[in-house]
């Protein structure tokens, strides 16, 4: 197709500058601008309060947006001028929520806080593609996920006495999702969110398994006990409750009286999220990473086909399949140190292999049965002898060549005494600016049991840390890059990573980066955006075809508090005009980046990724 527009629909741009962990600004390159779409607390129904931050209620919460937008996808209908806006609410920072004198009343931070976890849809409008959008208040698909919307679990592990308790004694109904990061969105137009620090809001008995998943004995501190005795597994009947989160869950985005569904198939574990790809032969495979120091890379692989345009039979195809667990194995001679040094055969790469867990619905793990394996799947994948990373977060496949990209964010303990030490797969001790590895399925089979790999980037700031590795592009003509995150593609196969961290390791804000893939500029990488003092870069969507992107700004302004706030993202309201109607506080959003250059663009991006 021919390109057209503002910029020739390709999403072009001068790189920015890296800009410092102190500056609260939100930068984005010459000739685009930004504004938010929807701001935590915005109403999403007619009948919802108008957001009041000194009266907050879980009532009014759980009819606003939620806290902390994690994974967003923009769903442009067809016409390209409405849609709907899907995002995880990861997690609460009271600290800069609720006034100090309301912080020490756990039963309202608990209350307001469980509301404005979850998820939400929002329909969006605009006059034309390529233009912004607004969200709409009561929009016919609006819908808030919260601790009370009942999820039907299914495969193998459902009805399982593992997934009992006395409120669900037949352990296929759990109300809520938690914790939700990253996702994906599958060709069948449903999305996939994966739960993932559970830990934060669930404890339970002092059991091997509760103590893999990092579970306390103790509650939590934000004691959501008080609310719903169920949080903490340590009261009578709830024992199971926390092997009821940790899964991938699907939601269907058109239809806001849906059930979600659990998907026991893919495994229990700190989902960052999961993306799918369909095989040549239909089959669907769906990638997942476990977001904790040394933990694994996961693959499902579905038991029965694809058929296109049958969606209710593709929303069943996550419910069955095998599963398997990543082991890497390097090919160059002699260690690999964590030094600057390349390997000795220059190139970090090797074989690799999905170790069997569950296939043709039997378990593959010595000593433990099925629902055992799904419920408890890192203790699985240990036994099986998995390669431990260094903290996997998004896990995608290239939809154009079907290559999978595994963005390592970082494990400042690997090497450390008694831990295990740099391999070349994850090739630094100490690893605080992480990696990503790209993983080539061997005879293009998606579905198959052997893999090659590489390691795309070793990030860090080039100009101070000589481990840091671009595939060979020089290193002093790229944006420096530390803690990759969350990660996209657009429509001409350019990875998209956005990062979590690099205040801490190189110095500067978050932000979103673009990484040529192939030819010779393999390995560049340069700065599309920065994210405010103390945010995280969350979500990234490209539909480079329409000149946008969209990014979900997450916890900016994290380590203040209520009354002396660190960011005034994204309003920038100052204090001497509060009571104008706007608050002087930051407030976790989603935003748009679009072209200020005259023209229009003509696509519909509705498959940018
Ligand atoms: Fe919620 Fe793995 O970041
Ligand atoms: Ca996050
Ligand atoms: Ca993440
Ligand atoms: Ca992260």
């Amino acid at each position: 197709f021919a390109h057209w527009g503002a910029n020739n629909g390709t999403l072009e741009f001068e790189p920015i500058a890296p800009v410092a962990a102190t500056v609260d600004d939100l930068n984005v390159p010459k000739n685009y601008d930004w504004s938010p779409i929807i701001r935590w607390g915005d109403p999403l129904f007619h009948d919802s309060p108008e957001f009041d931050p000194r009266n907050q209620t879980a009532e009014a919460q759980a009819k606003q947006f939620g806290f902390n937008n994690d994974y967003l996808d923009i769903m442009p209908d067809a016409g390209g001028t409405a849609g709907v806006l899907v995002c995880n609410h990861e997690y609460t920072n009271e600290n800069t929520m609720f006034p100090a004198d309301q912080s020490e009343d756990l039963q309202r931070t608990a209350s307001v806080g469980i509301a404005a976890h979850g998820m939400a849809v929002v329909e969006i409008v605009r006059e034309a593609p390529g233009k912004p959008w607004t969200y709409v208040r009561g929009g016919a698909r609006n819908r808030r996920i919260t601790a009370d919307t009942p999820f039907r679990v299914d495969g193998p592990a459902a009805g399982s006495d593992l997934l009992k308790t006395v409120a669900d004694p037949e352990g296929k109904t759990v109300l809520g999702t938690q914790n939700n990061c990253s996702g994906g969105v599958t060709p069948w137009g449903t999305i996939l969110s994966g739960e993932e620090n559970i830990q934060n809001v669930l404890s339970g008995p002092d059991t091997p398994e509760n103590k893999r998943y990092g579970i306390p004995v103790e509650p939590p501190k934000r004691r959501w006990d008080l609310v719903d005795p169920r949080w903490n597994g340590n009261n009578a009947g709830y024992e199971n409750e926390v092997n009821r989160f940790g899964y991938i869950v699907e939601i269907d985005p058109s239809d806001p009286n849906s059930t979600p569904v659990k998907h026991t198939s893919m495994g229990r574990f700190k989902h960052e999220g999961a993306n799918v790809y369909v095989a040549s032969d239909g089959t669907v495979v769906a990638y997942s990473g476990d977001d904790e120091r040394f933990d694994y890379l996961y693959k499902f692989v579905s038991e029965k086909k694809y058929v296109a345009g049958d969606r209710a039979h593709n929303m069943t195809l996550l419910s069955f399949g095998d599963l398997y667990v990543a082991k890497f194995t390097g090919n160059s001679e002699g260690e690999i140190d964590g030094s600057s040094r390349l390997p000795s055969d220059g190139a970090f790469d090797g074989a690799g292999e999905w170790l069997p867990l569950v296939v043709d619905g039997e378990s593959k793990v010595e000593g433990m049965d099925v629902d055992e394996v799904l419920v408890f799947t890192r203790l699985a994948a240990d036994k099986a002898g998995a390669t431990k990373m260094d903290r996997p977060e998004d896990v995608e496949p290239n939809p154009h060549t079907g290559k999978i990209y595994v963005a390592c964010t970082n494990n400042t303990l690997r090497g450390e005494p008694g831990l295990a030490g740099a391999d070349e797969a994850n090739p630094r001790n100490n690893n605080r600016d992480g990696h990503v590895i790209e993983i080539t399925e061997d005879a293009a089979n998606s579905a198959g049991t052997t893999f090659h790999w590489d390691i795309l980037l070793v990030c860090g700031d080039p100009a101070k840390n000589g481990s840091a590795y671009f595939s060979g592009f020089p290193t002093d003509k790229v944006s420096p890059i530390s803690c990759p995150d969350n990660v996209a593609f657009d429509s001409q196969g350019y990875l998209w990573i956005a990062t979590d961290g690099a205040p801490t390791a190189i110095g500067y804000n978050d932000g979103l980066f673009r990484v040529d893939l192939t030819g010779p500029k393999r390995g560049r990488t340069q700065q599309f955006l920065s994210v405010p003092q103390d945010a995280e870069t969350c979500g990234p969507v490209i539909h480079d075809r329409e000149n946008m992107a969209y990014v979900a700004v997450q916890h900016p302004g994290e380590d203040g508090t209520f009354e002396t706030p660190r960011s005034y993202f994204p309003d920038y309201v100052l204090p001497t005009r509060e009571g104008e109607g706007q608050f002087a506080m930051p407030r976790p959003s989603v935003i748009q980046i679009f072209s200020t250059t005259e023209g229009e663009p003509p696509f519909v991006d509705e498959d940018g990724r």
